[in-house]
């Protein structure tokens, strides 16, 4: 059998070019290897609040989105978390054999918790609903970008007590990063990660940016004090510029060294761009088909949901057995 693989991405913001390079494109590469479903988790997204109407929209928007970067539903499940009510239910088995220091140490939860002057309950219990999705279908790998690694890491803690409590139930998950590209950084200042939720102009390249707002936020980016490209003592904004080149292009190290070394910073923005442009485009091309295409989009959500269900109600059955609950 083969091992199975879950991720997923919330439905808030704009999808950028770090959720592309960190996790996107990796799923688009193993999905022939593994069984494995990606998930629009759409009961994370409102751990903020989201206008109704927006998060609907969002979650068509970012299923197109898996569509366009190429994930193939038919050797796929996409699916919307909130169809399975099995997510949420584990959700709160887990939550009981949790302890809330894990949960307060969690650097995310610190950084979010941090920009709000009172903080909701589902902020705190986020990473645990992220556990009960991995957990919910067995899954052996998650493939991620480096900020949610920690949350994985926490899975297989909660996974671990659960099984120690109850007996083996869960399958441990590990976490798989991409090679480069695992924390994209922001282009206006390379000492934040890429996030959705900041909106400065010049912070990311969103995946349906036109091209030449693309061209300019790359244009735009900070560097660093030297002239040229020196892998010895490149800044952080550099280093960025390089990876997300490397990332879209897959070239290696090597080749990298050899075409930007001594390459002058305007040179450098003016390749990453075109790099960035000549990918983005035929994706934009697809996802613009695929939206037109009355109907397309609720049938593979739908099938996606279908085919997942009964592995969610296998292991929510299961779950309450071990712990005595009523089946
Ligand atoms: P989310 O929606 O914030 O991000 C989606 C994916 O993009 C990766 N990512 C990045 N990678 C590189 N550089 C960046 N600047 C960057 N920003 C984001 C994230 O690591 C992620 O892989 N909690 C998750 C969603 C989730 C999930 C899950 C993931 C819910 N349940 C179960 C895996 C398994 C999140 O908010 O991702």
């Amino acid at each position: 059998m083969k091992t199975r693989v879950f991720s997923g991405m919330q439905p808030s913001g704009n999808l950028h070019i770090g959720n592309y390079l960190g996790a996107l494109k990796n799923w688009v590469r193993i999905q022939s290897e593994y069984e494995c479903i990606f998930c629009i988790v759409d009961l994370h997204a409102i751990t903020l609040y989201q206008g109704p109407a927006e998060l609907r929209a969002k979650i068509d928007e970012i299923a197109a989105l898996y569509l366009a970067a190429g994930i193939d539903p038919k050797v796929c499940s996409i699916m919307v978390q909130s169809a399975v009510p099995e997510h949420a239910e584990l959700a709160w088995m887990l939550t009981c054999v949790t302890p809330v220091g894990w949960l307060e140490r969690m650097t995310q939860y610190k950084a979010k918790a941090a920009r709000q002057e009172s903080v909701g309950d589902g902020l705190l219990q986020y990473p645990v609903l992220m556990a009960a999705d991995i957990l919910l279908y067995q899954a052996g790998i998650v493939p991620v970008g480096e900020d949610q690694a920690q949350h994985v890491e926490l899975t297989r803690d909660i996974a671990q007590r659960f099984n120690s409590l109850y007996g083996e139930t869960f399958v441990v998950p590990g976490t798989s990063l991409p090679a480069v590209g695992a924390r994209i950084m922001g282009l206006d200042d390379p000492a934040q990660k890429m996030s959705k939720s900041e909106t400065a102009a010049n912070h990311a390249v969103a995946l349906l940016d036109p091209p030449d707002k693309i061209r300019k936020a790359i244009m735009r980016a900070t560097t660093d004090s030297n002239p040229a490209v020196d892998y010895e003592t490149a800044g952080p904004g550099v280093l960025n510029l390089l990876a997300i080149y490397q990332a879209f292009s897959g070239a290696p190290d090597a080749e990298m060294k050899a075409r930007f070394t001594g390459l002058r910073y305007g040179e450098l923005k003016k390749q990453v761009a075109d790099m960035a442009i000549a990918h983005l485009e035929p994706f934009q091309e697809r996802y613009r088909r695929i939206v037109s295409e009355p109907g397309y989009l609720a049938g593979v959500l739908r099938g996606g949901a279908e085919r997942v269900a009964p592995l969610a109600a296998a292991t929510v059955r299961m779950v309450k057995e071990r712990m005595g609950l009523y089946v």
